[in-house]
């Protein structure tokens, strides 16, 4: 069984079924954690910003963040408890601080800003309502700081499609089965990135939330065209 798209909110919970190996299987992924870098740098923020890791998972797009800005305040916020366990473990230093919360509800959940800085890496795709995220993201940014959505987009392109597809079908979901017992979520990511906006698209629903400077820039390997740093700036 994968996750119906309808049903978007379970995501997190599936996570905490396989947070365990999560990094596991990252792992096998070349340039993973060094596109996470690249993503955080792509932010160009000052040395000391207040930045948002929104879907921070395990940690690693928190640990790509404090790698690249070793003196600014992080708050890692994401929904699974079984994730954020994994992420508290790896120790990443006194300015990082997890938090549970949903990123469909920010203002609930405690996040209130502002930041100077949000990296949302793997994490807009699952959202039950992209729009309504996007208003409350842009609502904890400060004016004229920097959003990084590091994201899978293939719908623009029938090359980008294919190869996702390969390796979603060849490695992804065989290893997650294998490694975590569960190949539902990993199916799903397959899915969902499938129906993900292309890049157009998502450059343009951003430009409609309001945001300014709308850009995309790629990444290098497998990735090119699959994985994307989606940049943009709350207007000042
Ligand atoms: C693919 S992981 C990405 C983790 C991390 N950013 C990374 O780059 O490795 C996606 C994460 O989004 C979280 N997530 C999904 N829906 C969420 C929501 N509504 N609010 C907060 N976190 C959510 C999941 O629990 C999961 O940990």
């Amino acid at each position: 069984m994968t996750i119906p798209m309808h049903q978007k909110a379970r995501v997190p919970g599936e996570f905490d079924r396989v947070a365990a190996r999560y990094d596991l299987l990252t792992g096998m992924n070349p340039g993973y954690s060094r596109h996470l870098r690249k993503s955080a740098e792509r932010l160009s923020l000052a040395p000391g910003a207040r930045i948002l890791d929104l879907c921070c998972g395990t940690g690693l797009s928190t640990a790509a963040l404090v790698r690249v800005y070793p003196h600014a305040t992080i708050d890692a916020v994401d929904a699974s408890e079984g994730m954020l366990a994994v992420a508290r473990r790896k120790n990443l230093g006194p300015r990082v601080r997890f938090s549970q919360g949903d990123a469909m509800d920010l203002a609930a959940s405690g996040i209130t800003g502002p930041y100077d800085g949000v990296l949302m890496a793997y994490g807009i795709r699952n959202m039950p309502d992209p729009d309504e995220a996007l208003r409350g993201l842009f609502a904890v940014l400060a004016p004229g700081g920097q959003v990084c959505f590091h994201e899978y987009s293939v719908a623009d392109s029938r090359r980008s499609r294919l190869v996702w597809q390969a390796v979603a079908n060849t490695i992804i979901v065989p290893s997650g089965r294998l490694l975590s017992g569960s190949a539902d979520i990993y199916r799903y990511l397959r899915d969902s990135v499938l129906a993900f906006d292309g890049v157009r698209a998502f450059e343009s629903r951003l430009a409609r939330a309001g945001f300014s400077d709308v850009h995309t820039r790629p990444m290098d390997g497998w990735q090119h065209g699959v994985v994307h740093s989606f940049l943009a700036r709350r207007p000042l």
